[in-house]
């Protein structure tokens, strides 16, 4: 029993485990609404895997809850099991955003974007040749995310799983009062000016008729 256990003991200490828990990006200015009814954007992993060669890939596991507590990270992307068309039905997560260790580099230029939008490419959302992308999240979740780094097929290392995630419901977001609503200043404004303008040509327009009569 015990040399069973062995490779597994061994497999398990190969893997690195990282503290890190992806999370949420904090609002900003430039992106606008960070979580919609079918994405959310998370802080890239910068400088979180940084014992491993920059041609190791990292990706985003992206999972339902009740998938966390058995995870499989030997069970490969793009598998029918980790194949996004399959969420959360057949396929209880999948992985996407794949790419190298390099392009997570530790240093942060001031303006340069180091956010994920997950969920952004709606053109492979139903093509199941692509099984890795990146599509629109299939309802609210909540879902729990991590970030897994493999060499070749093999898992060397795992973040943590981010705290539940829960998507704006479609309801949440059309009861979102917006400024194009109909009422705004800048519309009354405009009504009024227009209102006016008709009147003065209405006006002129009686004027002209008169005196040619
Ligand atoms: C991501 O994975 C897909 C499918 O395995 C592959 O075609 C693509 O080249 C990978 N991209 C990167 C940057 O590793
Ligand atoms: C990745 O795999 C290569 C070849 O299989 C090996 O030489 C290298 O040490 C591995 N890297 C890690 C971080 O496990």
């Amino acid at each position: 029993m015990f040399l069973l256990l062995l490779p597994l003991l061994a497999m398990a200490h190969g893997l690195d485990e990282h503290l890190y828990k992806p999370k949420l990006s904090a609002a900003s200015p430039t992106l606008g609404g960070l979580t919609t009814s079918s994405t959310f954007t998370l802080e890239q992993p910068r400088c979180v895997f940084t014992n491993l060669q920059d041609d190791i890939v990292i990706w985003l596991v992206v999972a339902v809850p009740k998938a966390v507590p058995n995870f499989q990270n030997s069970v490969m992307p793009g598998s029918p099991e980790r194949a996004f068309q399959k969420f959360p039905t057949s396929a209880l997560a999948y992985m996407t955003l794949n790419t190298t260790l390099l392009n997570y580099p530790c240093h942060k230029p001031p303006r340069e974007i180091t956010v994920l939008r997950v969920g952004s490419e709606t053109s492979c959302a139903k093509d199941n040749t692509r099984p890795t992308c990146n599509g629109p999240l299939p309802g609210p979740g909540p879902y729990r995310v991590k970030f897994l780094a493999l060499n070749d097929s093999n898992p060397v290392a795992e973040t943590a799983w981010s705290d539940p995630i829960t998507l704006k419901t479609a309801r949440q977001l059309s009861s979102i009062p917006t400024t194009g609503s109909g009422h705004s200043a800048g519309m009354i404004a405009l009504t009024s000016i227009l209102s006016i303008l008709f009147a003065i040509l209405l006006a002129g327009l009686v004027a002209v008729l008169v005196f040619c009569g």
